[in-house]
């Protein structure tokens, strides 16, 4: 048992009480980012003076060295130390004796952990924005190769007017691309140091926040000493804009799920991404989608989880506050994870455009489009949406479709029918005289693949 606060104490720890208090089974996931964190505040402290230049340079060479040592596998982490933070300290004070002792002037591990956290949470948001990205490029490029493959939109679960596959990716494009922007505001709210705001009070060391921030690629040092340890909110902005992309994976994951049942038959997931079952033959599963939809509840569990336990502690520190890591790492892990399994499920599943076509066809929905041709020759919309209702019922009790009817039987329930309402109707009319922005016409997509294009390039 290595601890850094003996001194006080006249008896061990209880061994219980010592697995239960320790985090180093957890928080040595951030070795990097502590390691980080202390050459900064090292080099900090020689700047200001507090350390001699030979004390500076030897601590930052040994933890460079512990660095070097726990990547290569030759320091192991093991649970004899209480956190992270002591395993790295005790480390350094093993080799270097009492120069590394004087590490720790001017810190505590409560602006330490709080710094730690938030420089392991910025590189997970980073890393979270670039698996978006790719997945917004593999998106646009299915777009691009779907302009013109018309399918159902659907509102209630039913039939509703044609629209393309682009289109209906291109929703999912909007909503992942408003994902990375959520993570942008986030990283910028959160980019101040907290290091420096001591156990609660700041220190009397004249130590150079700035500094220390402009070396750990921040903005600028956090401004209230109590709010810089006891601050998880932009923890709680993460797993919250984790819960968001979750949310819409969960969405499209049950889209193609649907799209995959035998009754729809729209896509075909990859024999890579699917799996079977021990007793039916015949089955091919698409349980990635499934799994990721099922994930979704346990993002949401730790932001709720989160939230719960900063809700009741009091300023400042509290050890309560150590709950913050699992639940969070195992969202970022598991929301990263799923976001690079759908995109290889995107890229490889098969679009069954024939059979996309053909239920945009058998669906009656191109019924408004019929009502708006009655209107265009003079029809007022209220008693043309009557006019079309009449149609339908007659095609379902025929089992033929609008443009199956023949201009005899149109013209028996309205007059103003003419030859040209079977071009009117036509489901590449329906799609492609809607033509404004955000519509599905191939002349409208081809626009908004443009913009996101540069949006890609740029951002
Ligand atoms: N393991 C602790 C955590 O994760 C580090 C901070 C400990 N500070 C303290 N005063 N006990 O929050």
């Amino acid at each position: 048992m290595a601890q850094l606060w003996g001194g006080r104490f006249t008896k061990e720890t209880d061994k219980l009480v010592y697995n239960f208090n320790a985090s180093i089974e957890f928080d040595k996931k951030f070795y990097r980012e502590d390691i980080m964190g202390s050459k900064a505040h090292v080099k900090m402290l020689g700047k200001v003076g507090i350390l001699t230049q030979d004390e500076t340079e030897a601590i930052e060479k040994e933890l460079d060295k512990i660095l070097k040592d726990v990547e290569s596998g030759q320091l192991l982490i093991t649970d004899e130390y209480e956190d992270i933070h002591s395993f790295v300290e005790a480390n350094l004070i093993d080799r270097l004796g009492d120069v590394g002792k004087k590490l720790h002037t001017g810190r505590s591990r409560n602006d330490q952990v709080a710094l730690d956290m938030r420089l392991y949470t910025r590189e997970q948001l980073d890393e979270t924005d670039v698996e978006l990205k790719k997945f917004l490029q593999e998106i646009l490029t299915v777009m691009k190769e779907n302009t013109q493959t018309v399918m159902p939109g659907f509102t209630h679960m039913q039939k509703a007017q044609p629209i393309t596959l682009a289109h209906h990716l291109g929703a999912y494009f909007e909503m992942f691309k408003r994902d990375r922007q959520r993570l942008f505001d986030i990283r910028e709210r959160m980019n101040y140091c907290p290091l420096g705001s001591g156990a609660l009070a700041g220190t009397t060391y004249p130590l150079d926040r700035e500094y220390t921030a402009e070396l750990l690629e921040f903005n600028g040092p956090t401004l209230n000493s109590i709010d810089g340890v006891s601050d998880r909110d932009y923890l709680i902005e993460f797993l919250s804009a984790l819960s968001t992309i979750m949310m819409h994976l969960s969405r499209f994951s049950e889209e193609i799920i649907t799209w995959n049942s035998n009754e729809y038959g729209f896509v075909e997931i990859d024999d890579a991404y699917s799996t079977g079952s021990s007793i039916m033959p015949q089955k091919k599963n698409p349980d990635i989608a499934e799994l990721v939809r099922g994930k979704t509840g346990r993002v949401y569990g730790a932001l709720m989880s989160l939230l719960t336990t900063m809700k009741g502690i009091p300023l400042a520190y509290n050890k309560d506050m150590q709950e913050d890591k699992e639940v969070a790492f195992d969202a970022m892990d598991t929301v990263k994870g799923c976001i690079a399994l759908f995109r290889g499920m995107i890229s490889t599943m098969k679009f069954n455009k024939e059979r996309m076509e053909k239920s945009a066809k058998n669906g009656f929905t191109n019924a408004t489009d019929a009502a708006d041709y009655l209107v265009k020759n003079g029809v007022p919309f209220r008693d043309a949406h009557g006019i079309v209702g009449k149609i339908v019922l007659y095609c379902l009790e025929k089992n033929i479709s609008i443009d199956e009817m023949n201009l005899e039987e149109l013209k028996a329930i309205c007059p103003v029918f003419k030859e040209d309402v079977y071009e009117a109707i036509s489901l590449e009319t329906c799609v492609n005289t809607r033509l404004t922005i955000g519509a599905p016409s191939k002349d409208a997509m081809e626009k908004v693949i443009k913009i996101e294009e540069e949006y890609l390039e740029k951002n």
